[in-house]
């Protein structure tokens, strides 16, 4: 691959005992871009990261990060590159201040320039308030903000985020997704992997999405959405008791068979032609006396896409204290 891509993975697998955690998986990041990697618990998001990020070995194939052989050149790599792990690797004892002083002393900085560097980056992450304070005393928030800073300390030029919201709560997610936006407007080459379709949606340039070790889908959010060929039309029906039937009667709309929220009056079918269906919607719910709450039109989300290729739709849970993202849900 060329020298437009910063960070190259071809043909990569990796096996933990019976496990296949990476089954051939090739991805190319270009240059200044936002390379997103998509995909629900367990598909080996993590694994790839830890290979690119010279933690550990692959089985066998290439990874390339700025033109340096990885399996080759470990030391050379680490010199260029940040890593903020799925877990805060930042040490809970210490203050935050002395985690990112500590850091930066691990990369030979000066004491004064690690001090000063510290001092920055707790301003830019709003974190002057609690500098001083033991990360114990943390929330979940400022942690990931911390981990984020302590992953850039050095001025990396490519830099591995591994779900980097998950667990946040709203606020904090857009939060974090302004500061992800700065650090890569000056030309860093990010990675980042989440169990977020709308964070992918939101950051990346491109998407590769990967499942049980395999890339499944790729290409930018648009290209992906775009690949459905369908509008979707999404009602709520004013009394959930008519769900079912509502989706019955709007079966004859589509070839795809419709999906229902378990009867809490929610039904979302894809359609060829959006506007033209909305009337036909109307007139066969109308004749049944159902009576619709809510009707939207709507291009394709990465969910439908998820749910389109992989037969199984992506259940976002509640942002919980243990940082798990999503199950998994077998459709209907
Ligand atoms: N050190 C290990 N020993 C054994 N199995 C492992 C190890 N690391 C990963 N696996 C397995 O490899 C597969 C891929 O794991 P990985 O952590 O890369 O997934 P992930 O996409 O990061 O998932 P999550 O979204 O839950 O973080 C899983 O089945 C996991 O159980
Ligand atoms: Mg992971």
């Amino acid at each position: 691959m060329s020298i437009h891509h910063t960070i190259v993975a071809e043909e990569v697998y990796k096996h933990f005992g019976d496990v296949k955690a990476l089954d051939g998986v090739s991805i190319a990041a270009e240059t200044g871009k936002v390379l997103g990697l998509l995909g629900p618990n367990g598909a080996g998001k993590t694994t790839l990261v830890r290979i690119l990020a010279t933690l550990l070995k692959p089985d066998s194939g290439n990874v390339r990060v700025g033109g340096i052989d990885v399996l080759r050149n470990k030391q050379q790599v680490r010199e260029i590159i940040g890593l903020a792990g799925q877990y805060a690797a930042v040490d809970e004892i210490l203050t935050g201040r002395e985690n990112l002083v500590m850091v930066g002393r691990l990369y030979h900085m000066s004491r004064q320039d690690a001090r000063k560097r510290a001092q920055e980056l707790l301003e830019q992450f709003s974190l002057t308030d609690a500098a001083d304070r033991s990360v114990k005393t943390y929330s979940g928030g400022m942690r990931r903000r911390l981990d984020l800073a302590a992953s850039i300390v050095a001025r990396p030029s490519v830099l591995f985020l591994d779900e980097p919201t998950t667990g946040l709560d709203a606020r904090a997610r857009i939060a974090m997704w302004d500061t992800i936006r700065t650090l890569v407007a000056d030309g860093t080459t990010l990675l980042l992997t989440t169990q977020y379709l709308e964070e992918a949606d939101e950051l990346a340039d491109k998407i590769v999405v990967i499942d049980h070790g395999k890339v499944i889908a790729e290409g930018t959010a648009d290209e992906l959405k775009s690949n459905m060929a369908a509008d979707f039309i999404d009602i709520t029906v004013a009394n959930p008791r008519d769900t079912d039937k509502a989706a019955g009667l709007l079966q004859t709309l589509s070839d795809e068979n419709p999906h229902t929220d378990g009867g809490r009056g929610h039904v979302s079918i894809a359609v060829g032609s959006g506007a033209q269906s909305i009337a036909e919607v109307v007139r066969l719910l109308d004749a049944e006396s159902i009576h619709i709450a809510e009707l939207n039109l709507r291009r394709p989300s990465l969910n439908d896409v998820f749910l389109s290729i992989t037969g199984e739709e992506i259940v976002e849970e509640e942002a919980k204290p243990k940082r798990r993202g999503f199950g998994r849900r077998r459709s209907a």
